[in-house]
């Protein structure tokens, strides 16, 4: 069955069959039905409010898009890609079942404004969606940092063994980073949950409409100032995408280092078999899939976000036909990002801590260097003079092949006389660790604090 088109007015020759296929966005767009049918609804209420439709008019279009809901719902719903997109599918549809009052609905209307408000109520629910999942994984985070406050691990710059620090507070600056992801989303929410409808094809329309009425029915808290800029700006899924991109980025840093751990040469965690895959052909493998393909999808989302930067950066005013291409990038954005964040969250609370490992990994290295260092500080000597007598001492290590804390005070005095025997305390992991008690100290006291501060946060 083929029905003619609400544009076909104009038009002499039938449209192209490619040239339907290729323009047509019913295929993806169709996700957004929910959200076409609470505008339209919205739309039509607030037409009759302001007198252009009548009540009984307006009920009809209601009750007409609710029942089109439940089709689609059901899956009973009949998408033709001769209607090319949602909203003109859900039109037809309406006036199929109702009659010449659903031809109404469009008036004061345009498929510009229809599809930018679509896009934002969407874009609202997932925001809010996507934040509860955060604060899902921070939660998780959060949990295994108090467990782990007092375990030591080796904390790196250069991916070389620094300072011991504790691995609690190591998974508490993911948690950092993934707050700040949450305000960022906050933050955005703001501009998306602005309403565009009213601006119409690009300039405004000449009915008596209340766009203020309309807003309230959708809940927006603002309604878009200019019409222009409501139908064709899309800086809102960009600012969205550039988050998301912000959100995997850090996500892929944190799977770069499960990854590690999980290896045979760190071997600090062990991943629950329920989150690893095998090798088909080496029956000794498991491997860390979920960090892997986490790691790889990012480039996806970096991807899409370059995708809309570039839809967008050519465009005149008002609305043009490229927009049309924001939703594959969009929805995919938000998938990818749904997903990634779930099985993380799902993930984190499995993680097995390998503590002896971490902390027999966090001996080596000299990594309590920077402790004798500031202990001959506290003596009396200068940094730079301590840093240098620091050095021999581990040169000395070096050559003899054992560690810092294995030398007895006769070696050690060798280097400075301002070494007595309290120096051990201070070679200690957990002397380091408990050394650096403030605010954002490795401390283990430090971690449960800041483990309370953010459970609270959240
Ligand atoms: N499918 C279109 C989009 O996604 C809807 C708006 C079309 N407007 C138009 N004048 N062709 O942007």
């Amino acid at each position: 069955m083929d029905l003619e088109k609400p544009w076909g007015g104009r038009f002499t020759a039938p449209t192209n069959s490619f040239v339907e296929a290729f323009t047509a966005s019913v295929n993806f767009d169709q996700r957004l039905y929910e959200y076409d049918i609470k505008g339209s609804i919205a739309h039509a209420t607030m037409l009759a409010h302001v007198g252009v439709l009548t009540d009984i008019e307006c009920q009809k279009i209601v009750d007409g898009l609710n029942e089109i809901e439940q089709e689609i719902a059901d899956g009973t719903f009949n998408w033709l890609e001769s209607l090319e997109d949602v909203h003109m599918n859900i039109e037809t549809r309406l006036t199929q079942k109702i009659g010449v009052i659903g031809k109404k609905l469009h008036t004061g209307r345009s498929r510009n404004d229809q599809i930018a408000t679509d896009i934002r109520l969407y874009l609202r629910d997932e925001i809010d969606i996507i934040s509860q999942q955060l604060i899902r994984l921070i939660t998780a985070l959060v949990e295994l940092a108090k467990c782990e406050a007092n375990t030591i691990m080796p904390g790196f710059t250069h991916l070389q063994s620094a300072q011991p620090i504790t691995f609690g507070h190591h998974l508490l600056a993911w948690c950092e980073m993934l707050m700040r992801d949450k305000q960022r989303l906050q933050d955005c929410q703001k501009r998306v949950n602005t309403m565009p409808l009213g601006a119409a094809a690009l300039a405004g329309t000449s009915y008596p409409i209340d766009r203020d009425y309309t807003a309230k029915l959708l809940g927006f808290d603002a309604i878009a100032q200019n019409s222009l800029d409501a139908v064709s700006d899309r800086d809102f899924a960009i600012e969205f995408t550039s988050i998301a991109s912000i959100i995997m980025m850090h996500l892929s840093r944190f799977s770069e280092e499960l990854v590690l751990w999980s290896s045979a040469q760190f071997n600090f965690i062990e991943l629950s078999d329920a989150f690893c895959t095998g090798s088909s052909i080496m029956p000794q493998k498991k491997n860390p899939d979920i960090p892997e393909l986490v790691r790889g999808k990012t480039g996806r989302v970096y991807g899409h976000l370059t995708c809309l930067l570039t839809l967008m950066k050519s465009q005149p005013l008002a609305y043009n036909k490229d927009n049309q291409e924001d939703k594959e990038p969009l929805f995919d954005t938000v998938d990818t990002l749904k997903g990634s964040l779930r099985v993380y969250a799902d993930m984190i609370p499995s993680l097995e801590v390998k503590r002896d490992n971490m902390r027999n990994a966090a001996k080596l290295g000299f990594t309590t260097a920077t402790d004798l260092a500031d202990y001959l500080v506290r003596k009396g000597v200068a940094f730079r003079d301590s840093h240098e007598i620091v050095g021999t001492a581990v040169r000395y290590c070096i050559d003899n092949n054992c560690e810092l804390d294995s030398l007895n005070l006769e070696t050690l005095q060798t280097f400075s006389p301002h070494i007595n025997d309290d120096v051990y305390e201070v070679l200690t992991l957990e002397g380091s660790v408990s050394a650096r008690n403030h605010i954002g100290g490795t401390a283990p006291n430090q971690v449960i604090s800041a483990a309370n501060r953010l459970a609270k946060l959240i």
